[in-house]
């Protein structure tokens, strides 16, 4: 079976209801990135923080994959998928997606504030202010934060330097060092972009389809079958 690996980003859960993050004036949710999405927001005041993914699984909760998640699951049957995403929430397991690496940790789990190896799975319930781990330190949310190491990187490395096919999806190309994974594939394999709206530039080997990401995936679907 042929390699397809995709990277995904905000943009694949948009048509779920989730809110993206550069589409909102550097707001996430009426709050400052800096402030709910950075190590240094945590130290600052992790009640907020914690009271805020509490609110975004809250959400989660209510929303289902869409189109393009499922399409995505799907085309397990035709090849040997691994799903790369930068998203927090757990629709492309959802959907039924087996193999999925999450850059920036898991809405669903719940880890020590002193070591990040203990992680737990959670569900969509709310973590209360105050509660510990069995190390004794603080619980906090499963979430990479900016300022944060991203433990997962070497491996998305790797599977992203075995594909045979590369698509992204839904991502702005902003944050590093997810935005720069596409940089890693073998030269001259296909590698597709999906995004109703401008990203930062990409080399002139990418295949643009300017569409939403359920339009996008039925596109790329018939051009891989066609393949
Ligand atoms: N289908 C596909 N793409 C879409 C759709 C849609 N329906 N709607 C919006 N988009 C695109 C936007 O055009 C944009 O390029 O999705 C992209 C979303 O970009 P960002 O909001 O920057 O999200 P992302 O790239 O995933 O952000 C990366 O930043 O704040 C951090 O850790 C957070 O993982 C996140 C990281």
């Amino acid at each position: 079976m042929k390699k397809l690996v995709f990277l995904t980003g905000a943009g694949i859960s948009a048509e779920s209801g989730i809110s993206t993050f550069r589409d909102s004036d550097g707001l996430w949710e009426r709050h400052r990135i800096e402030d709910v999405a950075s190590i240094e927001g945590w130290h600052r005041n992790p009640e907020l923080v914690n009271d805020f993914y509490n609110k975004r699984r809250t959400q989660l909760s209510e929303c289902e994959p869409n189109a393009a998640h499922q399409i995505i699951a799907e085309l397990e049957n035709l090849f040997d998928v691994t799903v790369i995403t930068q998203n927090v929430d757990n629709l492309h397991e959802k959907a039924g997606s087996s193999r999925v690496i999450h850059l920036h940790g898991e809405l669903t789990k719940a880890c020590s504030e002193n070591q990040k190896g203990y992680v737990t799975d959670i569900g969509f319930r709310e973590i209360v202010f105050g509660e510990k781990a069995p190390d004794g330190h603080l619980l906090r949310p499963f979430i990479v934060w900016f300022g944060e190491e991203v433990p997962l990187m070497e491996f998305a490395m790797t599977e992203v330097e075995s594909a045979d096919y590369l698509v992204i999806i839904g991502t702005s190309l902003n944050v590093y060092p997810a935005a720069g994974l596409y940089h890693y594939a073998k030269p001259g394999i296909p590698i597709w972009l999906i995004d109703p709206n401008e990203t930062q530039p990409v080399n002139k080997h990418v295949k643009i389809i300017r569409e939403k990401a359920t339009k996008g995936m039925d596109i790329l679907k018939k051009e891989l079958i066609n393949d």
